[in-house]
């Protein structure tokens, strides 16, 4: 294959041409990452709403700086959209797929990634690269996508072309200053061929430079580890919160003073663990290890756990009202928060909807507030979604705060004035300042 040394200048002068595949958080923050770069850029995605939200300048609106990076970059012409996945790869040489895998009756499905690179294969040219930045479970590059790309191409993976498996480390609402500046890329190969490749590409869009794995399944368990170990924790966590809740401990005092301890990392614990990555990740391990005998017990139960804690939440609030001598049927509910965590616009595997659930089963009307969504189909068409807080706590007899956006930091009694009397509250983040609610029932996950 060619030489990379003068990949630099290749790219600059837009003899190499990205494609990218999936342009959501990761996909997003990778094409506007190679346009500051310089870059000509394909962005492909199948949703025709996200690509008119990019010429509108209205996608990625909780990512600095993405918006207006495609804004220039399609004034300039360095940048072009489309949906047409087989195109865009005749006409691209660097090939970036950021895909997502789902999860469907807790299976990992990877129906998406094997479409887009049957597309990718279809126009696949000698020389060309194909880095794949989803998460997916170890094996998957070279078991599933490389046999793809292969026989459609009938090009050889390493002799013909360059592949690369390169998971993205984002973290929502900080993605693109994460990929430039704040952590090291994980770069894997096929081959030798593909991680030097791969090495001096990633070079150019991070400036913690480059971490290299010496195989493809190294990196792709490495990023699934990092997932898994949050939702350990995050368990672990909520199992010490509960412990504190039986045996009156103050969970948060308790650990700040654990934390001051540089060998312990305690979490903390909430109303549940969603987004598209910590609780997917376990399950692609968890799937893995059941070929082999289901053996991770640990991880399995971290899962349990987790997805145990609205139902969990949602029973304490219940036991705050019994305390009042209210029965739930037919009572408002305010709930806080729809983002599967604070500050974020994602809503995917948000726990708050099994809040809703439960609260729904018990005969409870439900109104949800968040700052950063209006709109959602997921939620049952009874329940009033709106970032008007005011006519969310409207007649209220309980608020309940699901996900931890700075804003509620904020609240005090009078910001629920309108709910009822007396005001009771479950604050499943510890977000709440609890000396803005000296007047309220106020019950804090993590201490009684
Ligand atoms: N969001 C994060 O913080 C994060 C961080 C690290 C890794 N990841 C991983 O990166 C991958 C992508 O995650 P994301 O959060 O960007 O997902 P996302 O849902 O925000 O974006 C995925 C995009 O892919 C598009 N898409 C779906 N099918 C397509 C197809 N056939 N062709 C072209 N486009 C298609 C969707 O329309 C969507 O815009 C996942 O594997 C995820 O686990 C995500």
């Amino acid at each position: 294959m060619s030489d990379h040394k003068n990949l630099r200048s290749l790219i600059l002068n837009h003899k190499k041409i990205f494609s990218v595949y999936g342009l959501g958080n990761v996909g997003g923050s990778l094409a506007a990452a190679w346009l500051r770069a310089g870059a000509k850029v394909i962005g492909v995605d199948i949703s025709k709403k996200l690509l008119s939200e990019i010429k509108s300048g209205t996608s990625h609106k909780k990512e600095p700086f993405i918006s207006e990076t495609f804004a220039k970059a399609l004034k300039n012409n360095t940048l072009s959209l489309t949906s047409n996945g087989v195109a865009a790869t005749q006409q691209s040489d660097i090939k970036i797929v950021s895909v997502p895998v789902s999860l469907k009756n807790n299976k990992i499905n990877l129906k998406i990634l094997i479409s887009v690179s049957e597309n990718i294969a279809k126009g696949l040219k000698k020389d060309d690269a194909v880095l794949i930045s989803s998460s997916i479970p170890p094996g998957t590059a070279e078991k599933v996508v490389l046999p793809i790309l292969e026989k459609y191409s009938k090009l050889k993976g390493e002799r013909d072309f360059y592949f690369i498996y390169n998971p993205e480390r984002i973290y929502e609402g900080r993605a693109l200053e994460d990929i430039e500046f704040n952590y090291p890329a994980i770069v894997s190969g096929l081959g030798k061929k593909s991680l030097e490749f791969g090495e001096e590409l990633l070079k150019l869009i991070s400036k913690k430079g480059v971490l290299r794995m010496s195989s493809l399944a190294n990196a792709e368990a490495e990023k699934l580890f990092e997932g898994v170990y949050r939702d350990v924790n995050i368990a672990l966590a909520n199992e010490l919160a509960d412990f504190c809740e039986k045996t009156g401990v103050n969970y948060w005092e308790a650990k700040k003073g654990a934390n001051s301890q540089p060998f312990c990392h305690l979490h903390n614990p909430g109303t549940g663990v969603g987004g598209l990555c910590i609780p997917v990740y376990p399950r692609m391990i968890i799937e893995a290890s059941s070929k082999l005998g289901k053996y991770l017990k640990m991880i399995e139960f971290a899962r349990k756990r987790n997805d145990f804690m609205p139902k969990k939440c949602v029973n304490d609030s219940l036991n705050l009202l019994a305390k009042y001598k209210i029965k739930p049927k037919g009572i408002k509910i305010a709930v806080l928060g729809l983002g599967f965590r604070g500050e974020v616009s994602d809503s995917r595997l948000s726990p708050t909807y099994t809040v809703v659930k439960e609260f729904l089963k018990k005969g409870c009307k439900i109104a949800v507030h968040d700052p950063f969504i209006l709109e959602d189909d997921l939620l049952p068409s009874t329940v009033h979604l709106s970032s008007d807080l005011n006519s969310v706590v409207d007649k209220a007899t309980l608020v309940f705060i699901s996900s931890d956006h700075k804003l509620y930091s904020k609240l005090d009694s009078k910001s629920f004035a309108k709910a009822r009397k007396p005001l009771l509250i479950f604050d499943g983040r510890n977000i709440l300042n609890r000396n803005n609610f000296k007047n309220a029932f106020l019950l804090t996950i993590g201490m009684r």
